[in-house]
C-alpha cells in the first residue's frame, strides 16, 4: 500500500512513538488523525491540511466511535490505524519490605487502569476501525499494533506484560479473521525507546538497563517508524510482530 493512500489514525500522538508515527505519516502524504487523552498535550501538535488532532480517551466506547466518526467527516473514510497509545503502571505482584515486614501487592486499579488502555483500547479502535471499513467496503486496510518486549513477561508488569502479550495473539488472529475484506494486521514490539518515559528515568537505572541490549543503546522513534511503515507498505505482510529491540533478548 502507498503511504499516499492512508486516512490513518494514530492512537496516543500527543507524544514520543505516537507523535513521531503521526509527524511522518503525514510527511510521507497520509491523512493523519492524530488521537490522545491528553488534550493540553495535543494541542500543541502541529496541525496541516493532513495531520488533524482529535481528543479521545481510547478506552471508552464512545469516545471511539466519536474518534472514526471524525475522522470520516475530515477525511471521507478510514483505511489504517496505529494502536500506539499505552501506559504502565509498575509493581510487584506481591512484596515483603525487608525492614518492616509489611506486604505490598499490586492493586486491582493499576491492573485494571493499565489493561483498559493497552488492551480494551487497541480492542475497541480495532473494532471500530474494522466495521467501518467492512460495512462501507474500504480496502485495502491496514492496522498495526505497537507492543513491547516486556510482551515475553517482565519483572514488576504483570498488567503491562500480559495486555501487550494479548495483543500479539490478537494481532494474529485479527489478521486471520479480517483478511476476507482485505484488511492486514500487523504488530511491532520496540526495547526501550528514546521517549518521555525512558527520559524521566534516573541515568544510572537508564545505564544499567541498556547494559543488557546487546547494541548497548536505546532506540530511536524513526528507527520504531521504520517497522511500523514497512508493515503499512508491505502488502504480503500480515499477523506477525516485528521485534525492534536492540537484541535485548537474544
Ligand atoms: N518508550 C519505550 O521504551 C517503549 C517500549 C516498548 C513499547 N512501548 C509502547 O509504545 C507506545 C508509545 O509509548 P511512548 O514511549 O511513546 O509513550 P508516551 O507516554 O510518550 O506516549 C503515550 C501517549 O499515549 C497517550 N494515552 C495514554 N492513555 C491514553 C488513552 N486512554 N487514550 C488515548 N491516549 C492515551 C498519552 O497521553 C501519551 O501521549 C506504548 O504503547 C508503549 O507501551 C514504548
Amino acid at each position: 500500500m502507498d503511504i499516499k493512500d492512508l486516512n490513518i489514525i494514530v492512537t496516543g500522538a500527543a507524544s514520543g512513538l505516537g507523535l513521531c508515527f503521526a509527524q511522518e505519516l503525514a510527511e510521507a502524504g497520509a491523512n493523519v488523525m492524530a488521537c490522545d487523552i491528553n488534550e493540553e498535550a495535543l494541542s500543541n501538535v502541529e496541525t496541516s491540511e493532513n495531520l488533524k488532532t482529535h481528543v479521545c480517551n481510547i478506552a471508552d466506547e464512545g469516545d471511539v466511535k466519536g474518534l472514526i466518526a471524525a475522522t470520516v467527516e475530515a477525511f471521507g473514510s478510514v483505511n489504517g490505524l496505529v494502536n500506539n497509545a499505552g501506559i504502565f503502571r509498575d509493581s510487584l505482584l506481591v512484596s515483603k519490605d525487608r525492614e518492616t515486614g509489611e506486604v505490598r501487592t499490586m492493586s486491582l486499579r493499576h491492573w485494571q487502569q493499565v489493561i483498559d488502555v493497552d488492551l480494551t483500547g487497541p480492542f475497541l479502535c480495532t473494532r471500530e476501525v474494522a466495521a467501518h471499513m467492512v460495512e462501507h467496503d474500504v480496502k485495502p486496510g491496514v492496522i498495526v499494533n505497537i507492543s513491547s518486549v516486556s510482551r515475553h513477561g517482565n519483572r514488576g508488569q504483570s498488567n503491562y506484560s500480559a495486555a501487550k502479550a494479548g495483543l500479539v495473539a490478537d494481532t494474529k488472529l485479527w489478521a486471520e479473521e479480517l483478511s476476507r475484506y482485505g484488511i492486514r494486521v500487523g504488530a511491532v514490539a520496540p526495547g526501550f525507546v528514546q521517549t518521555p518515559i525512558l527520559e524521566a528515568m534516573k541515568p544510572d537505572m537508564l545505564d544499567r538497563l541498556l547494559k543488557g541490549v546487546p547494541l548497548r543503546r536505546a532506540g530511536k522513534p524513526f528507527e520504531i517508524w521504520q517497522a511500523v511503515r514497512f508493515i503499512l507498505e508491505c502488502d504480503y505482510f500480515t499477523g506477525r510482530c516485528i521485534d525492534v529491540d536492540g537484541g535485548i533478548n537474544l
